[in-house]
């Protein structure tokens, strides 16, 4: 079986069809998906029949899994994979779905996750759709006036769980001027691999830039979503069952789509690769 990799945009992504995850792979084919993995930022896999161990070991091509920390959502015999589904509910019994808006994983913790995998275990007949930015690309085309305002600045990064996050007013306001209660990561970071340098931006967890007012934070923040999820650096999946996608956390930023039947069933098996302290 011959495996192929076809660029999905010009700017992200890359196809993968050939390849049978559910056993292990050739070096030669290792080393392809992660030059492929690293140079697109987003791989999707296709055409995988996988139970939550083969997933698992799969993910390993690409680094070493880390146990995600909402424990209820891992699986009992896997606990390194975690599901990712619409029934999820709230305490108050309210249909809670996750990872809407734009993001990018973990980025509240020192180290947050290199990568993160996703397989399409049950799909809803239509919607549903994940959409991934490049932060690189985004970064390369930055109008030079915005590129020399975030030069240099510094994000707090802090977790709040729940199903609205509070407005970034509360969020600054409750942030101040330090970190205590959050993480420090550089605005623009640097690919450890690529030398490549991307916006590091997570719009639901951003507390603050450190020295700047509240409302030029606010400001700044909707700029650079506007700036960084515009049609030329984005690509948006259509999943179908047995896709596996994983993609670069460093260097990308993602949401899913709520825009299907709530009475359709969406479950994707996850899983999160161990990162670095982003510089
Ligand atoms: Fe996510």
């Amino acid at each position: 079986m011959a495996v192929t990799i076809t660029p999905l945009t010009d700017s992200i992504g890359a196809e993968v069809t050939g390849v049978d995850l559910s056993q292990p792979v050739s070096p030669e084919t290792a080393d392809a998906l992660r030059r492929a993995f690293v140079g697109r930022g987003l791989l999707v896999i296709r055409d995988q029949t996988l139970d939550a161990p083969q997933y698992l070991a799969a993910t390993t091509i690409f680094g070493a899994p880390m146990r995600q920390h909402l424990d209820r959502f891992n699986l009992p015999d896997c606990p390194d994979v975690a599901t990712i589904s619409n029934q999820e509910k709230t305490k108050d019994g309210k249909i809670n779905v996750r990872g809407v808006s734009w993001h990018t994983d973990h980025s509240f913790q020192p180290e947050p996750p290199k990568a993160t995998a996703l397989y399409a275990v049950s799909l809803p007949s239509k919607g549903g759709d994940t959409d991934w930015a490049h932060m690189g690309a985004a970064y390369d085309a930055l109008p030079a006036t915005l590129r020399a305002e975030i030069e240099g600045l510094q994000a707090v990064h802090a977790y709040t769980e729940s199903r609205l996050p509070p407005s970034l007013t509360e969020r600054i306001a409750a942030g101040e001027d330090d970190a205590s209660d959050g993480v420090v990561h550089p605005l623009i970071r640097t690919h450890p691999e690529t030398g490549r340098k991307a916006i590091y931006l997570n719009p639901l967890r951003v507390r603050r830039f450190r020295g700047m007012t509240p409302e030029r934070c606010a400001d700044l923040i909707d700029r650079l979503v506007w700036h960084t999820t515009q049609p030329a650096f984005t690509y948006t999946h259509r999943w179908r069952l047995g896709d596996m996608a994983i993609w670069d956390n460093r260097c990308c930023i993602h949401r899913g789509n709520p825009d299907y039947d709530f009475g359709e069933l969406r479950l994707l098996y996850r899983v999160i690769l161990a990162g670095d302290r982003p510089h």
